[in-house]
């Protein structure tokens, strides 16, 4: 089950150079499965980050929340899987051509069921969006009917899943049933600070509420002890995963 668990774990790299990225692969790299690398790391670092990544044996979370044209956010949905990253994601807010164009793209290049094929994650709403963020763009619809609305378009567009708060798990569970991977960040072990989260859930409640990856990054990297944080963090995940069979 601990297995089971470090599959699920994804370390928020939320770092400026490639020495401090290598250096927590390093460490983490028996407790953690997954590395996010997200637009700061890799606007400094680029692809090489990726490959230091899997050169060590981790999977990696590319976070650049693609939203363009659909050719465009298609055709940089392929070079992520070329890189060999596990999953990638774009904004929802794109809509349905530029996330079925980049699911028919990358299905081209990397057939479903071939072992390098990444998952495809859309993002829906934002966290720090709120009602007055949408209402500004032109929404006037609240956050609670989005994010459902949002998660089901990417099940129709062909997307195999979404990040959201563990908070909105069952709503999207109930949108989009199982069989759709949903990534939570904004989880908050009872050890752990807050930090500037608001709307945290435990490691342990964000698996049992059916989350399947859990997005960590500074309840371990601000610890004293960031390895005996992180197993700590796996303990929680592979008890309630024993809980959820
Ligand atoms: O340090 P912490 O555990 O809060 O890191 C969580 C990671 O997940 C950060 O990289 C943050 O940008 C990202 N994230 C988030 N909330 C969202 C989406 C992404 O905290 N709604």
């Amino acid at each position: 089950m601990i297995n089971a668990a470090r599959e699920r774990l994804i370390f928020a790299l939320d770092v400026d150079c490639f020495e401090d990225a290598e250096k927590w692969v390093k460490l983490l790299h028996d407790k953690v499965g997954m590395f996010k690398v997200g637009k700061q790391l890799f606007t400094r670092c680029g692809p090489d980050v990726v490959r230091m990544i899997r050169a060590e044996g981790g999977e990696v979370f590319l976070d650049l929340k693609y939203h363009d044209i659909p050719n465009t956010v298609a055709m940089a949905g392929v070079e992520a899987s070329r890189l060999g990253v596990k999953i990638f994601n774009v904004h929802a807010l794109g809509g349905r051509a530029m996330m079925k164009t980049t699911v028919e793209q990358v299905d081209a290049a990397f057939p479903r069921g071939h072992a390098d094929r990444p998952l495809l994650l859309a993002v829906t709403i934002l966290t720090s969006s709120s009602e007055e963020t949408l209402r500004e763009v032109g929404i006037e619809r609240p956050v609670a009917e989005m994010v459902p609305q949002l998660a089901r378009l990417a099940k129709e567009a062909g997307m195999d899943g979404v990040v959201a708060s563990a908070r909105e798990v069952d709503l999207i569970r109930q949108a989009c049933g199982d069989d759709f991977v949903v990534v939570t960040p904004g989880v908050r072990p009872a050890f752990a600070s807050l930090d500037d989260q608001k709307r945290v859930m435990t490691p342990a409640d964000a698996i049992a509420a059916g989350a399947d990856y859990l997005v960590i990054g500074r309840p371990i990297s601000a610890a004293k002890d960031p390895v005996d944080a992180a197993g700590r963090i796996l303990d929680e995940m592979a008890a309630a995963l024993g809980g959820r069979r």
